[in-house]
């Protein structure tokens, strides 16, 4: 058996052949499919982009209003699934419900038939549809109201944002909205990624596999980022402090959240974007004036760090955009999740079509032949 070295983090080791999509992060690039990210981002919609991941070339029209009425028609959620959110405790982290809701649908759809592509259809349609869903409804319901029910004459992001504000939102926010879904739905074998394929290789249902990745998704190192970005930007609280504040996180070597990326050496291409639209959201409906501060800590972590290849990542603007949004700093990673269940779903299928068990092996390092002491001598 050849031996290899050990890898913490698996760093640079392919756990996959995928052709979902690619990054090249010395120049910044990152492709869905082979097309770049911000053609993407200006000409194509969320659930467009959603089918291109999954299977694998972008709709004719027929098959993309096929694939959206499918999506419009399983947005709702069973009642059992609600009030069994309503007993979640209101100061539950969103991220931990939806993961506990998204392992329910499993209950109700049990069948594994993942030989059929019908089946892979249905679960598909019905996760992208229903996550956005569990995520308002555990919003309203943790203030004590009930759920709005989802509307059928409002697009996908139109209407997860009418459901969680109970108000049909302007279409420069829904797009702009629908857009970072779009640069948030896939990025190759990240964490959660990984998790997804891995929980895939045992060929349990989609509702796990989902579960598990929105499990990983959800620390501070991964998708959890965006929100400690709001809460940094909002701590330093000045533009003068921002200095200050890089000069201490680096003495202390603690990470500046929202920066450093094990793939990227330069921008984020994501966060480019969604720094622009975070600009076009301010000139609309109103500054904030974080930007200002997070502008300056890009300037100052790229003089202090960027001879390390650290710059902002996608979770760096992705808050401010949320926050003008009127989201809640805690739905900043569902919101995440919202979108990367696609590309996590991608990878299901992929896995599926090519399956062996993950069963990687480890270096021991621990002792052997040790005898057992009894209790009374130990
Ligand atoms: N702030 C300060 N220094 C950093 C940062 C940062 N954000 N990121 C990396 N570095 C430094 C490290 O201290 C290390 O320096 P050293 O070589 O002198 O010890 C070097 O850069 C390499 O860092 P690693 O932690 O080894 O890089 P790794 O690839 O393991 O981690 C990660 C990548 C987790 C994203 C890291 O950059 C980080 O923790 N960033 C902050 C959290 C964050 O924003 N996460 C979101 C990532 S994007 C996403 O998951 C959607």
């Amino acid at each position: 058996m050849m031996v290899c070295e050990y890898k913490p983090g698996l760093e640079g080791i392919p756990a996959a052949q995928s052709s979902i999509s690619y990054v090249d992060g010395q120049k910044g690039i990152l492709e869905y499919r082979g097309i770049r990210i911000e053609e993407l981002a200006e000409k194509s919609t969320f659930l467009e982009t959603a089918y291109l991941l999954i299977w694998g070339e972008l709709p004719s029209q027929q098959e993309l209003e096929a694939f959206e009425h499918e999506v419009l028609h399983h947005r709702r959620i069973k009642y059992r699934i609600r009030d069994m959110m309503k007993c979640f405790p209101e100061s539950g982290h969103p991220m931990d419900a939806l993961q506990a809701s998204a392992a329910a649908l499993g209950l109700f759809y049990s069948l594994r038939d993942l030989h059929n592509p019908a089946y892979i259809r249905d679960s598909v349609v019905r996760l992208i549809a229903t996550i956005p869903t569990m995520v308002a409804a555990f919003q309203l319901m943790r203030k004590g109201n009930d759920p709005v029910r989802p509307r059928d004459d409002l697009g996908y992001s139109a209407n997860f944002l009418y459901m969680l504000n109970e108000q049909e939102p302007d279409p420069l926010m829904a797009r702009i909205f629908d857009i970072c879904l779009i640069l948030q739905v896939e990025h190759t074998m990240n964490a959660s990624t990984f998790s997804a394929r891995v929980t895939a290789s045992t060929l349990t249902d989609p509702y796990a596999v989902v579960a598990s990745a929105v499990g990983t998704l959800g620390g501070p190192l991964h998708g959890g980022a965006n929100e400690e970005v709001i809460q940094m930007l909002d701590k330093i609280g000045s533009v003068e402090n921002v200095r200050p504040y890089i000069e201490d996180c680096l003495q202390r070597k603690s990470k500046i959240m929202g920066f450093g990326h094990r793939v990227y050496k330069v921008k984020d291409p994501r966060a480019t974007i969604l720094q622009k639209l975070a600009e076009q959201l301010f000139e609309k409906f109103g500054y904030d004036k974080s930007y200002d501060i997070a502008q300056e800590m890009e300037r100052v972590v790229e003089e202090k760090l960027g001879g390390k290849g650290i710059y902002p990542n996608v979770d760096f603007y992705s808050g401010l955009v949320y926050r003008k949004m009127g989201i809640p700093t805690d739905l900043f990673t569902p919101i995440f999740a919202i979108a990367r269940v696609a590309g996590w779903l991608a990878h299901w299928k992929e896995q599926l079509a090519e399956n062996r068990i993950f069963r990687p092996t480890q270096v021991y390092n621990g002792y052997h032949e040790v005898p057992y002491l009894p209790i009374d001598q130990r």
